[in-house]
């Protein structure tokens, strides 16, 4: 008897269970047919949790405690990572790294503002981590093929010149800009502006 009392309450609990997820479930279907999924918008607070967390679940045992094995960097090969930045990191994350570029904010999801707490508080093993890696379903490439023919030293030297982003100086900063990728037009235009300063 009370088997069948435990059988039957279990099949209750289930079958409700059920209801639920299939309610919540046919809703959430139902927005996504009515607005579509659009990069327009930017993840949801849960959304970005379970992101976050599902990558650092995926980062393998040790990338953490990695140590950088070039810190403290000389003052050439800092300048070295903020040209390098300037090629290749700052079309998504901006010469200052505020993510504040089209390319970045029309990601999904959006490039992140490195200077804040959320970015500076990984440690420096986690940042060299995601740099050779990418982060898989997003915009954030992995450079490790690239980066492999310097040792890896290009990728070290990144992550110290994300450490500084919060703290960087005008003169740094004007130093990134100036090394910013430049179009063919751009080129063209700065050589006639040039020009007409001269008062040619
Ligand atoms: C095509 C755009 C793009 C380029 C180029 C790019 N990134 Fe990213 N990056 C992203 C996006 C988008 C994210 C956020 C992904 C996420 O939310 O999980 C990101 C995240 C990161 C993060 C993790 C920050 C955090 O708090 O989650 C690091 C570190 C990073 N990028 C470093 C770099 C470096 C260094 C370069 C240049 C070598 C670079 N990125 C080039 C788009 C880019």
């Amino acid at each position: 008897m009370t088997l069948r009392r435990t059988v039957v309450g279990g099949l209750a609990v289930l079958g409700a269970l059920t209801l639920i997820l299939g309610v919540s479930g046919g809703v959430y279907g139902l927005t996504v047919a009515r607005r579509g999924f659009s990069a327009r918008e930017a993840p949801s607070a849960l959304e970005a949790k379970v992101a976050r967390a599902a990558r650092s679940f995926s980062m393998p045992a040790g990338a953490r405690e990695l140590k950088n094995p070039l810190a403290p960097l000389s003052p050439q090969a800092l300048a070295e990572a903020r040209a390098h930045w300037a090629d290749h990191c700052a079309i998504c994350h901006a010469a200052d790294g505020s993510g504040q570029t089209p390319i970045g904010q029309g990601l999904y999801p959006r490039a992140p503002n490195m200077r804040a707490t959320p970015t500076q508080d990984l440690s420096d093993g986690e940042l060299y981590w995601i740099i050779q890696n990418g982060i898989r379903l997003t915009g954030m490439p992995a450079w490790g093929q690239l980066h492999e023919g310097a040792g890896n030293n290009d990728s070290w030297a990144l992550v110290e010149l994300i450490r500084r982003l919060p703290r960087l100086g005008e003169e740094e900063l004007d130093e990134i800009k100036a090394a910013l990728p430049q179009s063919r037009h751009e080129l063209e235009e700065q050589r006639i502006e040039d020009a007409f300063l001269e008062g040619q």
